[in-house]
């Protein structure tokens, strides 16, 4: 771990006593206040709702710059992995450090071929979901479903982490699949080894409704918008993935908890928040100062959707990655999408717009995603399912890095209390 630790150089006064803590400082500079002894020392706690302050762990998986607009995965730029790789070639470098050699790919492509089904008996459990359930409600459960399937009894067993690793990049989409055609009456179709990770995906959806050469096309698409979804240090699924896993819940409830975090539309909900925005703008009549009044109102509780991010004050860099993948999507496929044009224009508005400016707000990576899988043919409900699907990568990278962490302790926040004092018990008769 590259982590140096600075001897007690930071002091903090605190009535008329003195904490003295260690600088602790990262590969890339990164420096944060060892804060663990704290409340022992002064009997006070940290108090910042929201973590925007807090660091909850060390991390060697990716890393973030803001500031800059840069995203490293295990030192490896997003755009050059986006560019050379596939997504299961991205997955295996987040989990397990290093890109894999032919060997340790093909190895690596077998266990994922051999767990590349869905058993009767859940797809008879999918066969029960009414069918009105949106994707992401059907896709957390049925992953926390699979503890039933394939744990004894809800306890985890660490043994068969490698194992529960591959089951989950493998179900995840047949998972998808089938919710997508029962929902429209239509079979399970079975997923096809020769295919890639993202083709198989669209295959199992669409079968042969779409053609193959359309299905390679949007595959291309698609295996680089799994890679710009793949991870992002400790977001809010990331951190609910690793705060279930904390207390040893299994695998499964740890991941099926990160997909219902993830549904939020401040978190990856955004994607589909974006089109329901865009649509709503163009069947106004493309009425875009009328959002952006909205946006900017601090009586209105609508926000621009795809713009703002906690870490990113400039642009964020998935946001570019995205814009040319629609770009070419939309050119390879031969269609237009006008929803595109009023992105465009909205963003050109809000980045120069004081509002958005001073606040550093800009596109981030759900402003753009949406309008390929649109083009895609992919319905909106969807989406967020394609955003888990990619972050799959990421939970499970930092599912092991915090089972592989010595310093782990359950994630336990605390809370100064603001409630009423103690005060006399009145039964119900004298109430
Ligand atoms: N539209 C209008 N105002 C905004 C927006 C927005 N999209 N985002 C932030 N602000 C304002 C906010 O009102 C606040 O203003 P003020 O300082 O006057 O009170 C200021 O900017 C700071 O916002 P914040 O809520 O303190 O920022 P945060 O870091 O807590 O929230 C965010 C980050 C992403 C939740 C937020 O920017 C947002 O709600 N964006 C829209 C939803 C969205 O696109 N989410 C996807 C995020 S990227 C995918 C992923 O989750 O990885």
């Amino acid at each position: 771990m590259n982590l140096e630790t600075k001897k007690d150089v930071a002091t903090v006064e605190f009535q008329g006593k003195t904490y003295t803590t260690d600088l602790l400082v990262g590969s890339e500079g990164e420096v944060g206040l060892d804060m663990r002894d704290f409340r022992n020392q002064t009997g006070a706690i940290c108090l910042d709702p929201g973590f925007g302050n807090t660091g909850s762990c060390t991390s060697a998986i990716t890393f973030l710059d803001g500031e800059k607009g840069l995203i490293r995965h295990r030192g490896y730029k997003l755009q050059d992995l986006a560019d050379n790789c596939n997504y299961l070639e991205v997955a295996y470098l987040l989990m397990l450090g290093e890109l894999p050699t032919p060997y340790q790919y093909r190895q690596f492509l077998g266990k994922i071929h051999e767990n590349n089904f869905l058993g009767p008996s859940l797809q008879e459990l999918l066969n029960h979901y009414p069918t009105q359930s949106h994707p992401m409600a059907v896709l957390a459960s049925v992953v926390l479903s699979l503890t039933g399937f394939y744990s004894d009894l809800g306890v985890d067993k660490f043994y068969e982490l490698d194992l529960d690793v591959v089951r989950l990049l493998t179900k995840t989409p047949l998972i998808a699949a089938h919710n997508y055609r029962r929902k429209r009456g239509m079979k399970y179709i079975p997923p096809d080894n020769n295919l890639g990770y993202a083709e198989n995906f669209l295959y199992s959806m669409f079968g042969r409704s779409v053609s193959p050469e359309r299905r390679k096309i949007m595959a291309k698409a698609l295996e680089k918008l799994l890679i710009i979804h793949a991870d992002h240090e400790q977001n809010c699924s990331t951190s609910t993935v690793r705060v279930i896993s904390s207390s040893n819940a299994n695998v499964y409830a740890a991941v099926g908890g990160g997909i219902g975090a993830l549904w939020g539309p401040l978190h990856g909900g955004a994607n589909e928040a974006v089109i329901n925005m865009l649509e709503y703008i163009n069947m106004q009549g493309g009425d875009l100062e009328a959002v952006i009044k909205r946006a900017k109102d601090k009586n209105d509780e609508f926000r621009l959707m795809g713009f703002g991010h906690r870490v990113y004050k400039t642009y964020d860099p998935r946001a570019h990655i995205a814009k040319k993948v629609v770009d070419e999507l939309l050119e390879d496929l031969g269609v237009e999408e006008p929803l595109v044009d009023i992105a465009m224009k909205l963003e050109k508005i809000a980045i120069e717009d004081d509002y958005f400016v001073s606040r550093n707000l800009y596109p981030n990576v759900d402003f753009y995603t949406g309008t390929a899988y649109k083009a895609m043919g992919i319905p909106k409900e969807m989406f967020t399912v394609l955003f888990a699907m990619g972050r799959m990568a990421g939970w499970l990278a930092h599912l092991l890095e915090f089972r592989a962490d010595e310093s782990r302790r359950i994630s336990r926040p605390r809370q100064i209390y603001t409630g009423v004092t103690a005060r006399d018990f009145v039964p119900m008769t004298e109430r």
